[in-house]
């Protein structure tokens, strides 16, 4: 199957181009710039060649799909599980322009890494409508689990997600971290880090909760920026020790940003990531009245809105490279429900999978990032970080056929009534949104267009990665 996507204007994270593209299989097999004639058979290409179709992307941008690296379907939290599954999840993922997720395998205390790899690819295998891959998240580190440390890597997981944060259930203490760190600089691996400082946040809690300080705001209130900056500057220091690279996951305050900018300026092998509710949502939505706020429940909790010019400057200078969505939805009926009355209770989490790139569109609409840094930082980053590219996250010739055309000019406003994450709410309810996805291909195959999803079921593919690309 030869499809050709002409008239559009290719953007990759070197800048844009009006160009032709041509897929054959599952592959990109070219790309043609029109002021050379374009990719032959285009309108106003050269001559003739086959297409089985032609998808006329005129007034249309055409990017690599989207990867979203931090995703968490199905996933087991506070006595219930993410209410997407790996299927409605990807699906509503590919409606939104995201061609690839890299979703966490969660283990639990007493089992072992390789047992928690077979149960997560027995939720994934077979039921995604895009590619997937994984990372690991390691909650009991012993030594069975920093030997497996080394199998995951040869299984194509070479990411490792562990926490400062919630004692008791993930939390892993600084020496636990830095024996996982070792191991993982050893292997080539990168430490992803949940960075808040759990043990004095329980005791803000207890506090709170001791004072029938009991609503969802006060989950924002017990967990303060500074708590953030300072287990951001610990896990820095610990990975230096260690000579591991490390990565922080869902940042969301400026003294953490400063702490990653530090680091980097001194030459450290630290990344980290931001996430659209912390772009475009605040510690206002946690108050929102008559238990609204528990919506909006998240950690690291959303902050005053004078962090988000942080976030924005920090994306433009690169010490954030990446955004992902975090997208770990949890009903308001029923789920979130489970802490009226001790926000505690209330399972973290906020759907997003559908919305990044639309959403990180409005920050190209106003200003805040160029045409190029968008797709840098939604496609092409990721696909480096996480040893994917040039397979994905960049449109040229050899790359997997994951494209999505997006229409700059369109008008949506973001619903629960529209959206196809499997959640009873949006996080963005009523959001007005410039752009929006006209056509998503993954590997080739059109899975959706004109409004329908025409993916076959269990389309996507895992993909076992390589190591991260920026590790000097
Ligand atoms: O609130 C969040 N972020 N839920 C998902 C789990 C995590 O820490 O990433
Ligand atoms: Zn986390
Ligand atoms: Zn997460």
């Amino acid at each position: 199957m030869r499809i050709l996507i002409s008239g559009g204007t290719v953007v990759t994270a070197s800048g844009t181009l009006d160009a032709d593209v041509l897929v054959d299989g599952e592959k990109i097999a070219a790309v043609a710039g029109r002021e050379e004639g374009g990719v032959q058979g285009a309108p106003g290409g050269r001559s003739a060649v086959q297409a089985d179709q032609v998808i006329d992307a005129t007034g249309k941008y055409v990017l690599p799909g989207g990867i979203d690296a931090h995703t968490h379907m199905e996933m087991p939290f506070g006595g219930t599980s993410s209410a997407d599954t790996f299927e409605t999840g990807t699906r509503a993922a590919a409606w939104g322009g995201t061609t690839t997720i890299i979703d966490f395998a969660v283990q639990a205390k007493g089992s072992s890494l390789l047992a928690t790899l077979d149960k997560w690819h027995a939720k994934a295998d077979g039921n995604c409508a895009i590619d997937y891959g994984f990372h690991m998240i390691v909650s009991d580190v012993n030594d069975t689990t920093l030997k497996e440390m080394d199998a995951c890597v040869t299984a194509g997981v070479n990411s490792f997600k562990m926490f400062m944060a919630y004692p008791g259930v993930f939390y892993a203490t600084d020496g636990e971290i830095l024996l996982a760190m070792q191991q993982a600089a050893r292997a080539g691996a990168l430490v992803m880090m949940h960075a808040e400082n759990g043990i004095a946040i329980d005791q803000l809690v207890a506090q709170a909760l001791a004072a029938g300080r009991t609503s969802p705001v006060h989950h924002g209130l017990t967990r303060p920026p500074e708590l953030e900056g300072e287990a951001t500057n610990r896990a820095i220091t610990l990975a230096k020790v260690a000579g591991c690279p490390l990565y922080i996951v869902h940042l969301s305050a400026a003294h953490a940003l400063d702490a990653v900018t530090e680091a980097r300026d001194a030459g450290q092998n630290v990344f980290a990531e931001t996430c659209p509710q912390y772009l475009y949502l605040s510690l206002e939505d946690l108050a929102r009245p008559d238990f609204e706020g528990a919506k909006y429940v998240c950690s690291p909790p959303l902050r005053t809105r004078d962090h988000q010019a942080a976030l924005w400057r920090g994306l433009r200078t690169n010490d954030l490279s990446v955004v992902s969505t975090d997208h770990c939805p949890f009903c308001f009926k029923e789920q979130k429900e489970l802490g009226r009355g001790d926000f505690a209770k209330i399972p973290n989490g906020i759907p997003g999978v559908e919305h990044r790139m639309d959403l990180l569109h409005q920050g190209v609409v106003a200003g805040e990032i160029t045409l190029p840094r968008w797709v840098e930082i939604t496609a092409t980053t990721p696909a480096r970080m996480f040893g994917l590219y040039p397979g994905k996250g960049v449109i040229q010739a050899g790359a997997d056929a994951d494209i999505v055309i997006y229409d700059p000019a369109a008008q949506q406003s973001l619903s629960a009534a529209t959206h196809h994450m499997n959640v009873d709410y949006s996080a963005y309810e009523g959001m007005q949104i410039t752009g929006k996805v006209d056509m998503t291909l993954s590997r080739g195959r059109v899975v959706m267009e004109d409004g329908e999803f025409r993916g076959p079921p269990g389309h996507g593919r895992f993909l076992s990665r390589d190591l991260c690309q920026y590790l000097t």
